[in-house]
């Protein structure tokens, strides 16, 4: 398959993350590697960048787009959430004793543009007829058709208005457990008649199907939890000085993103009405982007995919 992605923000998150020759450092999800190619350019000559996607597609594809960067480039079929154990293997594995320190890491999170393109099969585009699967990788066992087939109303209806923010989800909801009394919901081109019967396409300037089917995948990869558990883990990582860096596309991811970095910049995190402090909480993390850093008009007229990235990056104190 050919694998394109256009990277988002790529100016920012060099401007951020500053590579310089030999420092070394991780992205999280590598998926074609435009940001990683360009921070492996900048940390010549013996810089490494560990890079991490759970689509062993990616991975593929970010093998083959790192070439020139030999064993600096290392790749690893693997959740970002993982990333000690990750650090452990490579550790033992290269780098016999020596002490790897890393000088950034980056998380471009959601989907690249292969993941949607009608040669994936994955079912994560409503444009072609495909599976309803929508799965990352092949560890996770949920998949969006067992959702849809399976799941109450009420999850259906809380996963399409929390993750897909579609002010229809109760409507939808309904609508899929009257579609599935009647026939199993497996392929994208069901789900997109289902939603169809509750708007009205033509008045649209984006399709209605697409809140719905970024809500599964949410779902599918449980992307909030995952995020949720790995902020602090990729922080851990970090020696002082060290920066993190987080693209989001979602209103919530965003948020979170957001909170634990607010949260990491505080020393204290009691309740006011407390006198002293009793939870010992220290300040890790000094704020780089006040504001989240967003595209230029620009780079949105040459890719809209830009228009919701919201860059935030803290560094370790
Ligand atoms: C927007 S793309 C990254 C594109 C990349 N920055 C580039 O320049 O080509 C997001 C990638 O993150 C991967 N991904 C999503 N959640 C992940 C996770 N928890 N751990 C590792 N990779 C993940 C997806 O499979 C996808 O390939």
């Amino acid at each position: 398959m050919a694998y394109f992605h256009q990277p988002v923000l790529l100016n920012e998150v060099l401007q951020y993350l500053d590579p310089q020759p030999n420092q070394n450092f991780i992205d999280g999800t590598v998926g074609g590697a435009g940001h990683s190619a360009a921070i492996l350019e900048r940390a010549k000559p013996d810089g490494i960048l560990i890079g991490l996607d759970r689509d062993p597609k990616a991975i593929e594809a970010a093998r083959n787009n790192l070439k020139k960067f030999g064993s600096r480039a290392i790749l690893v079929q693997e959740n970002y959430s993982n990333i000690n154990q990750v650090i452990e293997k490579i550790k033992n594995k290269y780098d016999a004793g020596r002490s790897l320190q890393f000088s950034a890491i980056l998380l471009d999170l959601g989907l690249s543009s292969a993941q949607v393109s009608s040669e994936d099969e994955r079912g994560f585009s409503f444009k072609t007829k495909q599976v309803l699967d929508m799965r990352f990788g092949p560890e996770t066992e949920l998949t969006a058709a067992e959702i849809l087939n399976h799941w109450p109303e009420a999850e259906l209806k809380r996963i399409f208005k929390e993750y897909g923010e579609e002010r229809h989800a109760g409507l939808i909801a309904r609508q899929i457990i009257l579609y599935r009394k009647e026939q199993l919901i497996n392929f994208t081109e069901q789900l997109v008649e289902v939603i169809s019967q509750i708007y009205d396409r033509e008045h649209y300037k984006t399709n209605p199907a697409t809140k719905i089917f970024q809500a599964l995948r949410i779902a599918v990869n449980d992307e909030l939890n995952n995020l949720t558990l790995a902020l602090p883990k990729l922080l851990s990582v970090l020696p002082a000085g060290g920066r993190l860096a987080v693209i989001s596309f979602h209103s919530l991811e965003d948020r979170l993103v957001k909170n634990f970095f607010q949260t990491e910049a505080k020393d204290c995190l009691c309740a006011k009405e407390l006198p002293i402090c009793v939870c010992g909480h220290h300040k890790s993390v000094k704020i780089l982007t006040k504001k989240p850093i967003t595209a230029q008009a620009e780079e949105i007229r040459n890719n809209p995919r830009s228009r919701s990235a919201h860059l935030r990056v803290g560094q370790k104190l």
